[in-house]
Parts: structure tokens; sequence; C-alpha cells
């Protein structure tokens, strides 16, 4: 089929060379010219495992533009992956959606399916399609079907081309048969996607209820967590012994100092302010956003409690990606660390593998960058762990005691077992779990 994808974000650039390997033939539009030249010369603007192998290998049916003209005239479905940033007020800013739809109306001329895969506010569909029958050229059929994206970064390939599932919201027959000849690869062998069929509030409803749901299980074992440490029980026992019961699951019980990125604080709070304006407050996704605010400075209370006076000391943070994977420090915890460590006299240097020019575009001169852990350990008095990249899960305790000042050693990411840091002679304080030794001055 003959797609255009609005977007090249993480979800539009993905969703369209997944489109592409599954043989369609993709038109990627952009108003950012810059990106669209990198696509054009086969380099990805995002930083994703094996995208840019797909973008190459799929190279002869996907085009990069910014003409959107040229992209949505002859389209037979246009995929709508642009931004939906917070608001000051915690809504979604529909803008940017809002501006590609007006664009489709002026320049769509065959009959077409607009696929909203953005994430936008349950009723959105819905008015962006009245919108455009109101705004369309004479003639022309346009009906609007809600697709939510479930990608996460660093897995977004897999994501997509083995989807959990593909939820359509759609009451449109011919949409619904369009959207099927879309995904008819994923859902046949090998492999087998579940396709899931429903009116588009309740698609728009699945995307936000899967976020939040993932985003206040991370907050409630964070809150378990800390109780887990005034109590002497230890997290790592206690999600093992919950995550046997196939009702709760292992996965995302992980304890630590909390979730970022650009989709779960954006989308929780984006919910909780819908769900206020339609007199339905969702409480629990309040106390999610609350526990979560607090949860990405508990390193930082731990350090103070055990430091009456920081000032001057010298402070390794291992980690600044919002997760391992990603170069992306949006919402990142390493970044309210930062801030906060900032208002004292204290010298801070940071390493991450990925994400230091990211880093440095938001803290220029006032804090120190490393690509070594070894040399962001030297001669410091403090670390701080806040993101679980590989190669810190690998690096030796032993070597903290090496290069450190003092083997001081927050982890906000449990990366290593209770019983290392007891061989180990370091003071060692992480989430849930009992600290090993004291605070070394
Ligand atoms: C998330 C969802 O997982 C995707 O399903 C969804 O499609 C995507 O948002 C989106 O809306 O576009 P992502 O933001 O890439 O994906 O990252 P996750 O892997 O979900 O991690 C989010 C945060 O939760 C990270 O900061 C991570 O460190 C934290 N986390 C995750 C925990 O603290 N504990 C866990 O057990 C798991």
């Amino acid at each position: 089929m003959k797609i255009a994808v609005a977007g090249t974000g993480y979800v539009g650039l993905v969703t369209g060379v997944a489109l592409a390997n599954i043989g369609h033939s993709v038109i990627c539009v952009d108003v950012d010219e810059s990106k669209i030249s990198m696509l054009s010369n086969g380099v990805s603007p995002i930083f994703e495992d094996g995208l840019e192998d797909l973008m190459k290998k799929n190279k002869d049916r996907i085009v990069y533009t910014t003409d959107y003209k040229m992209a949505y005239k002859n389209a037979e479905v246009i995929f709508v992956g642009v931004g939906t940033p917070e608001r000051h007020d915690g809504s979604a800013n529909l803008d940017y959606v809002q501006k590609v739809c007006e664009q489709i109306a002026e320049y769509v001329e065959n009959d077409c399916v607009v696929v909203i895969k953005s994430t936008v506010p349950i009723g959105t569909n819905d008015k962006l399609e009245e919108y455009l029958n109101n705004n369309k050229k004479l003639g022309v059929r346009i009906s609007v079907a809600s697709n939510p994206e479930f990608l996460a970064q660093g897995t977004a390939i897999k994501d997509t081309l083995h989807a959990s599932r593909i939820v359509v919201g759609t009451e449109d027959k011919r949409a619904n048969i369009v959207m099927r000849e879309i995904y008819k690869t994923l859902t046949a062998e090998p492999y087998n996607v579940p396709y899931l069929s429903m009116n588009r509030r309740s698609a728009e409803m699945v995307k936000y209820a899967s976020n939040d749901f993932l985003a206040l299980k991370i907050s409630y074992i964070n809150e378990v967590a800390n109780l887990c440490e005034t109590i002497g029980a230890n997290i790592d026992d206690v999600t093992n012994g919950m995550g046997f019961d196939g009702r709760i699951g292992s996965k995302f019980l992980n304890a630590g100092i909390g979730y970022g990125g650009s989709c779960f604080p954006k989308d929780t709070k984006a919910l909780h302010w819908f769900s206020r304006e339609n007199n339905a407050e969702l409480k629990t996704v309040k106390s999610t956003i609350e526990v979560n605010a607090k949860q990405k400075l508990r390193l930082f209370d731990k350090l103070k409690k055990d430091c009456e006076n920081i000032a001057g000391l010298k402070v390794a943070i291992l980690g600044a990606s919002f997760k391992p994977g990603t170069d992306d420090l949006r919402e990142a915890p390493s970044i309210d660390i930062i801030n906060a460590l900032s208002d004292y006299d204290l010298d801070i240097v940071v390493y991450d593998p990925v994400s230091i020019a990211k880093l440095k575009d938001i803290f220029g001169d006032r804090i120190k960058y490393s690509k070594s852990i070894s040399k962001a350990l030297s001669g410091s008095d403090v670390c701080i762990i806040t993101t679980e990249w590989p190669q810190i899960v690998n690096y030796k305790l032993n070597d903290y005691k090496k290069y450190m000042n003092t083997p001081n050693i927050y982890d906000g990411r449990n990366c290593y077992s209770i019983d290392e840091a007891k061989k180990a002679k370091i003071y060692y304080n992480s989430i849930g779990r009992p600290a090993i030794g004291s605070y070394l001055k």
C-alpha cells in the first residue's frame, strides 16, 4: 500500500521503517530539514539498536522528505506519529497533530485513512475526523483510526515487528479492512501478532491505561522498597516471591529511583488531568506521579542524611540516560539529582556511554564529563549510580575501591548484589535493601 508517515521521531520513524519492512511503499515526512537530510543519507537521528540496518535493508521502499504535499497527495493511508508534549497544566499539547491534519485536509486528493499513532487524549480521534471532514477537498473520503504505539526505546524494532498486540480503534468498516490489510504480514505466521479491533475511544484509552498501569507498578514497588529498608526486608527477595504469582508477574517490578523518559511522566500527567476534567479523578495515577517525583531524589536524600555537609565533595554520577540503550535524557532521574547537587559547592563528574553530548547541552561547563567509568570515579568521595548500563553493571566493585578517594556508593538501580557489596568492604546504599558498611569520611 502507499503509506505516508508524518513525523520522524521515535514513533513515526520506527513505524515507517517497519511498514516498509513488511512490504509497503512509505514516504516519511518531517518539517525538520536536518533530520530528513540525515535520513536520506542512511543515518538515523535517534539512537536505536538495529534501526539503521533496517533503514538500509528497506531503502528502496522508503522516501524521506519535507514536502508534505507530495507525501499526502496520493497516500492511501497516512500515519500520524508526531509528538504530543506536556503543557504546563499536565495536559497533552495537540498543536503538532492539529497542524498535520490541516495539511492533510489541504492536500489529500484520494480517499484515505488517517491513522493516529501519537498518544492523544480520549475523544481526540473523533474531533480530528470531524475537522478533516469539514475541511477536506470535495468528493474525498477520509476516516480516522486510532492505532496506539506500544514500543519501548531500545527495543523499538522488536516491539513493532513482534508486537504484543495491534490495537485498532475505528467504527468504519472500510478503515478496518484497510488496517487489517496493512498489518496482514504481522498478524500471520511467523509473527502471529494479535489484532484487537474496538471503538476509537477504547483504543485511545488502552494506550493511557497501559502506560499508567506500568508506571503505577513501578511507583508501588518503589514505595514497598522504601518500606523494606526501614523494616529490614530485602526488595529482591520480596519481588522474587511476588513474581511467581502469574497474576502479578515478575516484569516491571524492579525497584529504583523512579521512571523517566518521554512517555510515562507525560502520559500519567495527561491522564490525571483528563480524569479530573471529566470529574472522575484517577487517584492512583495522582499518587503514582507524586511517589515518582519523590523517588527520583531518594539517593540525594540518603546522601544528605549520611553526610551533613556535602559541600566540597567530589561526586561521580554513573549513567545519565533515563534507561540503558538510549541517549534520551528526558525526565531522567540523573537530571534531578544533578540539579539538586548543584545547589551546593560540589565537584560533579558524570559518566555515560552515549548521552554526554546531550548532557553538555543542558549543563555546559557547570559539571564535568567522562566517557570512562574509572576516570569519573578517580579521586571521588561519593558515587551515585543512576542508570543500569551493562558497562556499569559489569564494572567490578573492587575497582571503585581502587579509584575512589572514599568508596561511598549509592546505587539507584541495584546493579550489585548485597553479598558482593559485603565482600568488597565498601559503603553501599541501594534501593529497598539493607545498607552495607557505614559512610566513609
Ligand atoms: C514506555 C512503555 O514501556 C512502552 O510500552 C510505550 O509504548 C512507551 O513508553 C511509549 O508510550 O511510547 P519507554 O518510555 O521507552 O517505554 O521505557 P520503559 O522501558 O517502559 O521504561 C520507562 C522507565 O521506567 C525507565 O526510566 C525505567 O528505568 C523505569 N523502570 C522500568 C523501572 O524503574 N522499573 C522497572 O521495573 C521497569
